[in-house]
């Protein structure tokens, strides 16, 4: 087998944004596109020769093209050994604990998580790095680096394998393994929760369960985990066989992507507890009958019930949340005397905390959960802790948020969306923004005066680098909160999040409509950043 070398030119846009580089597939098929980062990927990491490297995706469109380019291009660049999901599926998650568990020297994830897929679709590329995380930024900026002056790729000259079952293949020197990820990955699971307990409600029939998969990853491993592990009945899992396109739908879990999953749990004989996933399987939502969870909350819930988990039990050493996130688990550390750390978004930021053994869970308000256990936020995992809860306590996922705002109030929080916008208005916008920031100080909306106005920036606490320009908050003295951001993992345009909160500590007006609570926020937000004139948009695309 011959090893060639391919002469290329840099492509511009390859600059990784807040999870990895995702681009539309068409772009990806360009001739040499994926190639490149590929190359640009193995240049700038050291010493990974003879190593192990593991490799899978979300199984969206372009995927099985994509693992077998890789895979000769890693048996071309001197990798020994690579473990690959079977049929080139592995989720996110799954795909950290795999790396975590062999010490492989990182991993390739295929997924544009929860963007859609299909031809027209968005297709992705994320490295992890040993821990089994997202590389940091240094390491995403030394790729980009080198994708802006790559003028070769190595790859080496075979014949496409087969990785639908699981087996063992040599490609020129790297061995090949095709393995089954459900399985370590539940075991890991395993480990942590009571799967007696969650087993016996799950299979009785007082309780009623519904995790939509949507089409997406997370099918193999909730059918191996709740269907037959844990003995819900057949059905429990919806759209449980993953497809290219995502059966043409948006593998997004939100209240307006998962809207088969809102019409059961709203509906007519709801079941208990419903769950959704998105492509990659690392997002979660949670809802109970007519009731939805904020993953913002669900984070705070899952911190104060941590004692009644096994793999939690022994104390959490702090926690930690995105900026925008709402501060309803800060309340929930006080309370408990940890610490609570507030990071850029993205996933990647909390590694480093997760690593020194700060922080032992986090989260996002994107839907996003996780902990110390693998290094990714963990779709089926906040669904496992969250059945656990259920199992222990016995009430409802309602009862549970209706006591948890009694003790310590309710944040009551939402975010608005503006998808696809043009682009140089949303930077224009942002630009004025950060200009006039800190003049905002001091000033009045209605009853709401500004404490404070900021571009958010972080100085992580254990390497001491620096992250700029992550976001613009406009704090209010009563501890409302609004922030503005332009996000870093669309394709189209631009699309601007305005992330709404406030807090309402008087329980007899935790029950009010959450749009509702939030409306005067809303207003001033629009009067604050002129999104509607310069956006030209009436109304958000998407409110979570
Ligand atoms: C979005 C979410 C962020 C999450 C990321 C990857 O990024 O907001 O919290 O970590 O997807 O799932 P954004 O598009 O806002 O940059
Ligand atoms: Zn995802």
């Amino acid at each position: 087998m011959n090893i060639r070398t391919i002469s290329t030119k840099p492509f511009t846009d390859q600059k990784p944004g807040t999870s990895g580089l995702r681009k539309a597939v068409t772009v990806f098929q360009e001739p040499h596109y994926l190639e490149n980062f590929v190359q640009s990927i193995f240049d700038s990491l050291e010493g990974y020769e003879g190593k192990t490297l593991v490799l899978g995706g979300d199984g969206r469109y372009y995927n099985r093209q994509a693992i077998q380019i890789i895979l000769k291009m890693a048996a071309a660049n001197g990798f020994g050994r690579v473990l690959v999901g079977r049929g080139g599926i592995m989720s996110t998650p799954a795909a950290s604990c795999v790396i975590r568990k062999n010490q492989a020297f990182g991993g390739i994830i295929l997924s544009a998580s929860h963007n859609p897929g299909g031809p027209e679709g968005d297709f992705g590329i994320k490295y992890n790095v040993t821990n089994g995380g997202p590389a940091p930024e240094k390491v995403t900026e030394a790729i980009y680096a080198r994708s802006q002056v790559i003028d070769a790729y190595k790859i080496l000259e075979a014949p496409d394998l087969d990785l639908d079952d699981l087996g063992k293949f040599q490609l020129g020197s790297l061995a090949v393994e095709v393995i089954d990820s459900v399985e370590p990955y539940m075991q890991l699971m395993e480990s942590l929760f009571d799967f007696d307990r969650i087993g016996e409600l799950l299979s009785s029939a007082k309780f009623g369960m519904c995790m939509d998969s949507l089409h997406a990853v997370t099918g193999p491993y909730a059918h191996a985990i709740l269907e037959q592990r844990l003995g819900a009945p057949a059905g429990t899992v919806l759209n449980g066989l993953p497809l290219e396109d995502f059966g043409g739908g948006h593998p997004d879990p939100n209240l307006v992507y998962a809207h088969d999953l809102v019409e059961i749990l709203y509906g007519e004989k709801a079941p208990d507890f419903g769950a959704a996933s998105d492509g990659d399987g690392d997002r979660n939502m949670i809802l109970g009958r007519k009731f939805f969870v904020t993953p913002s909350d669900s984070l705070a819930v899952l911190t104060a019930n941590a004692h009644l988990v096994p793999g939690y039990r022994q104390g959490l050493a702090g926690v930690a949340r995105s900026m925008p996130t709402s501060g309803a688990v800060d309340r929930v550390a006080a309370k408990a005397g940890i610490d609570c750390y507030e990071t850029p978004t993205g996933w990647k930021f909390f590694g480093n905390l997760l690593d020194a053994g700060k922080a032992t869970l986090c989260g996002e308000e994107s839907f996003g959960t996780g902990s110390n256990h693998v290094r990714e936020k963990d779709g089926l995992w906040a669904i496992l802790f969250w059945l656990n809860i259920l199992a222990v306590r016995g009430e409802s996922v309602e009862q549970i948020l209706q006591s948890h705002w009694q003790s310590y109030g309710r944040n009551f929080y939402s975010r608005h969306d503006y998808e696809e916008v043009d682009a140089a208005p949303a930077k224009e916008l942002m630009e004025r923004l950060r200009k006039e920031a800190p003049d905002l100080k001091g000033k009045q909306f209605g009853n709401y005066q500004v404490e404070y106005s900021d571009d958010f920036s972080y100085t992580d606490p254990i390497d001491g680098s620096v992250s700029q320009k992550q976001g613009l908050r406009v704090g209010f003295s009563d501890g409302s909160r609004i922030v503005f951001r332009l996000s870093g993992t669309g394709t189209k345009g631009a699309t601007l999040r305005v992330y709404l909160e406030s807090y309402e500590s008087d329980a007899s007006k935790h029950n009010q409509d959450t749009q509702a609570a939030l409306a005067p926020l809303i207003a001033i937000a629009d009067e604050i950043a002129q999104i509607r004139t310069s956006t030209g948009r009436e109304k958000p695309t998407v409110i979570t």
